[in-house]
């Protein structure tokens, strides 16, 4: 980015009629003199909010091809604004844009440019428009394009994580509650855990783009406009579902954001638990996993570490998220209808929710699928015989004890085992209550397999499982596509 004269300055090009040139502001015939070089500096979004330059233009051509459409613009007009604005599109993504002082943010440098190319057609480009209609215009489509883009990441997460499960086969581990050992389960059931609720992490972004999709375009400053825009053509020019309906809500309305920044928030969170459970799995104390050396770290002081900094990050980032998140409902909850500059803090929010959660994603995504689930160990942890102690009262259910007896009757046996030291097994052998065949229960993995209700941690109902979660999976896939293929994607 080139840099100008300072922002006191008044180069302006008054030689060019109808130019905003290079020097003058936006507003700059109401006002005497030029801005000051500290309002510039403080009120300026050049720097994050570049990353809309596609979207403006986008947003630009359809305004222009609007204006025509109801006679505001010539066909003459309209094409030289129109190859004005490819031009500056190409300068701008190829890196060729020369930005000026005056530029305050990607919108103002995109007009400037634009009439210094087009002339006199380039000064009717906002015709019947305002930055706020067209700020929020490029927002939203740049929201939708991150969410549909962010969801088929966490759907490869998703994927990792379901392709893991099945490949651990019936291996088992101890389940917690309150970290604490309580029934073995199937490693393929905590994995699956997760993805159910990545799962719903798509379902709400999907939500988000379906709600978010109205174009702003028509809504002006805020209070539409007595020239004869067509909002609705301008919607179906973009790919949105439906224009606004109210003026003063669109140009206002940062829910988009705020439910962005909530879902990405969410997603972080259920990251951050996943996280955790890596960062205690692969500590010696736990064992159960060791991470691949391309995605551990070292110590640069103790020779023998490697860390799992990728599951601690992620784990530390959901707090950025959530910040982002709650910085953003701070700064909406107390404005006052319309457009309010306070608004411009919607921006690097959520560019940086999107950025963090896209590489936590990718390199976490790489982590799982690297990493070594260690069984034997697992299985050693689960055959601790108390975690049997469950599955032990539901045998004396099954002989027709009232299940609080059975309790009563398993906790006292267990009770026995701690304080005189004599393994459960042997204490439930010797019991009468107990059948023959509940000696079975104590072999390896043997209350996995015994466990059969629908949507439990046993063997049997886990195939259920995984059908309905890979259907569910399909299912976004293809309404990611959709979504993508509407918005242009
Ligand atoms: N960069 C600003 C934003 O993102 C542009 C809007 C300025 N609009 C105004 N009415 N002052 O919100």
């Amino acid at each position: 980015m080139t840099v100008g004269n300072n922002g006191r300055s008044n180069n302006g090009r008054a030689d060019d009629p109808g130019a905003t040139g290079t020097g003058e502001t936006l507003w700059h015939g109401r006002f005497e003199g030029g801005p000051a070089q500290a309002l510039m500096a403080f009120t300026a979004s050049l720097h994050f909010d570049a990353k809309l330059a596609a979207q403006d233009i986008r947003g630009s051509m359809a305004h222009v091809r609007g204006l025509a459409r109801v006679g505001l613009l010539t066909e003459a007009e309209s094409d030289a604004i129109l190859a004005a604005l490819e031009q500056t599109g190409n300068e701008l993504a190829d890196g060729n844009f020369v930005f000026v002082d005056r530029d305050e943010d990607i919108h103002t440098a995109i007009e400037r440019r634009v009439t210094e190319i087009a002339g006199p057609a380039g000064a009717k480009l906002h015709t019947g428009r305002s930055r706020n209609d067209q700020v929020a215009t490029a927002f939203r489509l740049w929201v939708k394009e991150a969410l549909i883009a962010t969801a088929g990441l966490v759907l490869d997460f998703q994927t990792v994580l379901v392709v893991k499960a099945k490949q651990s086969g019936d291996a088992y581990m101890p389940g917690y509650t309150h970290l604490q050992r309580a029934q073995p389960v199937p490693l393929a059931h905590h994995l699956a855990a997760h993805a159910w609720a990545l799962g719903r992490d798509i379902d709400r972004m999907i939500d988000a783009v379906n709600r978010l999709d109205v174009s702003p375009l028509g809504a002006g400053a805020l209070a539409g406009s007595s020239l004869p825009l067509d909002p609705a053509a301008t919607a179906a020019d973009l790919g949105f579902a439906r224009p606004f309906a109210n003026s003063l809500d669109v140009t206002s309305d940062r829910d988009f954001v705020a439910e962005a920044l909530f879902v990405l928030a969410l997603l972080g969170v259920h990251l951050s638990r996943l996280g955790e459970e890596f960062v205690l799995w692969s500590s010696q104390e736990f064992g159960f996993v060791t991470l691949d050396d391309g995605y551990a770290t070292g110590s640069s002081m103790m020779p023998q570490k490697k860390n799992p900094d990728i599951a601690e990050l992620t784990r530390g980032k959901s707090g950025r998220l959530i910040g982002n998140l709650t910085g953003l409902l701070v700064t909406l909850k107390g404005l006052p209808l319309a457009y309010n500059r306070d608004l411009q803090e919607d921006k690097e929010a959520l560019f940086d929710s999107v950025e963090q959660i896209n590489l936590a994603l990718v390199a976490f995504g790489g982590m799982v699928e690297s990493a070594q689930f260690n069984i034997e160990t697992m299985a050693e942890a689960a055959d601790d015989q108390a975690s049997l102690a469950t599955d032990l009262a539901e045998i004396l259910v099954e002989q027709g004890l009232p299940f609080r007896e059975a309790h009563a009757v398993v906790g006292g046996l267990f009770r026995d085992s701690l304080t005189r030291g004599v393994p459960l097994s042997d204490l439930v052998g010797g019991h009468p209550a107990f059948p023959d065949s509940v000696a079975f229960l104590f072999a390896p993995g043997a209350a996995v397999s015994r466990r059969v209700s629908p949507g439990g941690a046993g063997l049997g109902p886990m195939a259920d499982q995984f059908g309905q979660l890979e259907a569910e999976m399909d299912r976004s896939g293809s309404r990611l596509r959709t979504l993508a293929a509407a918005a242009g994607l």
